[in-house]
């Protein structure tokens, strides 16, 4: 349902293309952050190419800069001072237009510092007023003053918002906002809300429209997707149900279960699914129970372990991949062998690595326990020589298989070959005519070469 809300800001769409009209102006655009945040910048720019802008890969030569911004760990948010002094020294002989929104924006201590410190920026919106962005670039457009827009509430769900996607097969579909579990580390709660969930219409509407224009991959979004709660006793199992029966879609992915709500419903809907990808993502975070319960994240060591080994008994060519930190404040050598002892048992195909970056206002960042940068790396370092022994193992097992893959495009090191993504998104290079871009076909894996594997159609 398309609220009053939006209708306002078609109005304003339309008022920017007025004041826009025969210019040819561009936008350059940078979306740092997770996928949720892509999302955003899909109908960011959705909204900006219906206010007449084109877009501009290149940083000189824009009229507007947006950066959508990211606060999950330090070097994301160093990221964007940079840019901004960039761009400052663009606007130094070029009258342009500077926006920053998303989840850095929703900090009180980074907006203090970009009023103070960046001035030259005209328009700042956070994570519950991106639906704004129209009237606020007008405002902008017209007074000349400075525009912020930041609301600290629990956040609405919007629908009917202008979208263009990045991608012409693959789609992200947002099904859930925000989150209530306070990982004690973890920014996201403080920064997008509370936890709200679509429609189940909506989300299936937008999937088939999806599917009608021959998209084949969709990925479910959410912080914690299996919380999605859509009224009268739907949950996330009876969306993924679904959203397989819609015809034309292909491959169903969904990213980020919690291991607390990972519920037997769920892992039957996806073993009866064909189209639902055996990699899982699962976020691990920490192996030991001690670190886990200092983190929040309400499950113990070995209900992790039971977690996947129930889904193992179920699905049996699962796989998955996970989210690790190290250095959480506290965390001993002890419980870090704990993490790898995980790591071992579980044998994850992919494992996305982060060295624990202090948040302001989270409970762990008042820890008083703080690991010194140097353990934090060594360790990082150790489970990434754990992670890679296993690489070259865990692909022998594809070779000799036959793999469905999505057939992306011409490699990037060999332009003679076509490369894609098995259902377990690993990478597979292999001979093939030009018309196959865009198609799902059978692969057979011929060998193994640890960061990809060749195949032959
Ligand atoms: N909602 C998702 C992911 C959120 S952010 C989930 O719960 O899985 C993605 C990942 O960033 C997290 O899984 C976590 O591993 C990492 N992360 C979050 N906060 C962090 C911090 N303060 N320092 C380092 N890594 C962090
Ligand atoms: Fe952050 Fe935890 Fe929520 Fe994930 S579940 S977004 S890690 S608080
Ligand atoms: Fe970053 Fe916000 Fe996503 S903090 S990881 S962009 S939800």
């Amino acid at each position: 349902m398309e609220a009053e809300e939006i209708k306002e800001q078609k109005e304003y769409i339309k008022k920017v293309y007025e004041l826009n009209k025969n210019k040819n102006l561009k936008y350059y655009i940078l979306t740092m952050g997770c996928k949720l945040n892509e999302n955003d910048s899909e109908k960011l720019v959705g909204m900006l190419e219906k206010m007449g802008y084109e877009e501009s890969k290149d940083m000189n030569t824009a009229d507007l800069y947006l950066i959508n911004t990211c606060c999950i760990r330090e070097n994301a948010e160093e990221k964007v001072f940079g840019k901004l002094g960039e761009f400052k020294k663009i606007k130094e002989h070029k009258d342009i237009i500077i926006a920053l929104g998303g989840c850095m924006m929703q900090e009180k201590h980074i907006t203090d510092k970009i009023k103070k410190s960046y001035p030259f920026v005209d328009v700042v919106f956070g994570t519950h007023t991106i639906h704004k962005f129209p009237e606020d670039l007008y405002k902008a457009i017209i007074s000349k003053n400075k525009i912020n827009d930041i609301l600290d509430i629990d956040g609405k769900v919007y629908e009917g918002l202008p979208i263009k996607r990045s991608d012409k097969k693959q789609a992200s579909v947002t099904i859930m906002y925000g989150c209530n579990n306070f990982c004690t580390y973890c920014i996201v709660p403080y920064v997008r809300g509370r936890e709200r969930s679509r429609k189940p219409e909506d989300i299936l509407s937008e999937i088939e429209g999806l599917a009608k224009e021959g998209y084949k991959e969709i990925t479910l979004l959410g912080q914690n997707v299996n919380s999605y709660n859509g009224g009268d006793g739907y949950k996330f199992s009876n969306l993924l149900r679904d959203v397989d029966k819609i015809q034309g879609i292909e491959i169903i992915r969904f990213i980020s279960p919690h291991p607390k709500d990972f519920t037997d419903d769920v892992i039957e809907a996806i073993r009866d699914s064909k189209k639902i990808s055996r990699l899982i993502h699962i976020p691990l975070q920490s192996g030991s129970t001690k670190v886990l319960k200092e983190m929040n994240r309400k499950y113990t060591k070995e209900q992790f372990l039971n977690l996947t080994d129930r889904i193992k008994a179920k699905i049996p060519d699962v796989v998955f991949s996970t989210d690790i930190i190290v250095g959480f404040p506290g965390e001993t050598e002890e419980d870090f062998e704990d993490t790898l002892d995980v790591v071992k048992k579980v044998n994850f195909e992919q494992i996305f690595m982060f060295i624990y970056s202090r948040r302001v206002g989270t409970l762990a960042d008042k820890m008083e326990n703080q690991i010194p940068e140097e353990i934090k790396h060594k360790r990082f370092n150790r489970l990434k020589a754990l992670f890679e022994e296993n690489i070259e193992k865990n692909n022998e097992k594809y070779v000799g298989t036959t793999q469905k893959i999505l057939v992306e495009g011409y490699s990037k090191n060999n332009t003679e070959m076509l490369t894609g993504r098995t259902d377990t998104n690993k990478v597979v290079v292999f001979e093939g005519k030009k018309d196959l871009i865009g198609k799902i076909i059978n692969i057979k894996i011929v060998s193994e070469h640890k960061w990809y594997l060749k195949g032959k159609v």
